[in-house]
């Protein structure tokens, strides 16, 4: 019979030697397998005198639980070298460059879509918001233009096909629909994309506008001169500044004006605007008698080109870096 300690002497070395998981189970087979070494002296446990029995069989069981402990961790032991070695090829180079974060800057519409926000908040108006694809009644329709109106021929409309819904052609019906969810006093602006049928050098398929809208019970067309001049002195931050009130139409508003301010030598047309049209609060069940007040809409594009000196609307639209950064 082999000497016990021999064997487990070998078991040990071999194991400790072994780097591959597959390798190490095929070994253990040798020693610990059905006809592995511990085994083979297990059976000669029988050719032993009876007294010296049971001392041997310990001895052998001994053996056994040393080489299932050395085996278990050399398997921990090639594990945690995998681990090691994958750990390493996939680490970082904290060393290498980053690939940098170029810094981008807020589009000159959105300047002034901004700054039109702030000082209309500082004059006590809320900002409100509606949908860029409308309906032909918040539109049109609601804003005293019936489907037969030769006033909805002023707008060349973007209509989707096959549906009464359309591109809105201005921000005035997002009056409306706060109009139907808020009671008077109502006091908002409203920034946002409209679109028409037109393009050059001053008019884009999609622009911006502003719009403006102050309920309550007293208020006049001198409280529309008022804010507007405010506003627009404040905007180009020219106390001096010069605003216009032209005679002019809109069916949802009556009166109505044209806004033109002060340019050099002339005057430039920034806006629309007028009190309110009766059949309009009508139209969202607000008592007439009760409550008036007036709307403006004005272009932000325009307001933008002016304050920054940009001649051609459609520079703003083209993504042109070179032109971007210098707003940044
Ligand atoms: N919605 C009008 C336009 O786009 C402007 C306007 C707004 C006029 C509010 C009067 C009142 O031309």
């Amino acid at each position: 019979m082999q000497d016990i300690d021999a064997v487990v002497d070998d078991a040990l070395t071999l194991f400790a030697g072994i780097n591959d998981a597959d390798e190490l189970e095929r070994v253990k087979a040798r020693y610990l397998g059905k006809s592995g070494a511990i085994n083979e002296l297990a059976k000669g446990l029988g050719k032993l005198p009876p007294a010296e029995r049971p001392a041997m069989g310990s001895r052998i069981n001994a053996a056994k639980s040393k080489l299932e402990e050395a085996l278990k961790d050399q398997r921990e032991r090639i594990q945690a070298a995998k681990l090691e070695q994958k750990l390493k090829s996939e680490a970082l180079d904290v060393t290498l460059p980053g690939r940098g974060s170029g810094l981008g800057g807020l589009h000159p519409v959105s300047r002034t879509l901004e700054r039109a926000e702030q000082i209309f908040h500082s004059l006590g108006f809320e900002v409100a918001d509606g949908p860029e694809i409308e309906t032909d009644f918040y539109n049109f329709t609601a804003l005293n233009q019936p489907e037969n109106h030769p006033a909805r021929s002023m707008h060349d409309t973007f209509y989707l096909e096959n549906s009464k819904l359309l591109l809105r052609t201005h921000t005035s019906p997002i009056q409306v629909r706060y109009m139907q969810t808020h009671q008077p006093p109502i006091r908002i602006i409203a920034p946002g994309r409209v679109y028409r049928v037109d393009s050059d050098a001053t008019h884009s398929p999609m622009f911006h506008q502003a719009e403006g809208l102050w309920i309550d019970t007293h208020i006049s067309f001198a409280n529309l001169k008022g804010v507007v001049t405010e506003f627009f002195k404040l905007f180009f931050e020219r106390n001096d500044l010069q605003v216009r009130f032209r005679p002019s139409f809109f069916p949802f508003t009556e009166p109505s004006a044209e806004i033109d301010m002060s340019f050099g030598e002339g005057w430039l047309e920034v806006g629309g605007c007028g009190m309110v049209h009766p059949n309009v609060l009508r139209n969202v069940n607000i008592d007439s008698q009760q409550y008036q007040g007036f709307a403006f809409g004005m272009g932000l594009d325009r307001l933008t080109m002016l304050r920054y000196g940009v001649n051609d609307l459609r520079l703003f639209f083209e993504n042109d870096l070179r032109f971007l950064r210098q707003f940044r």
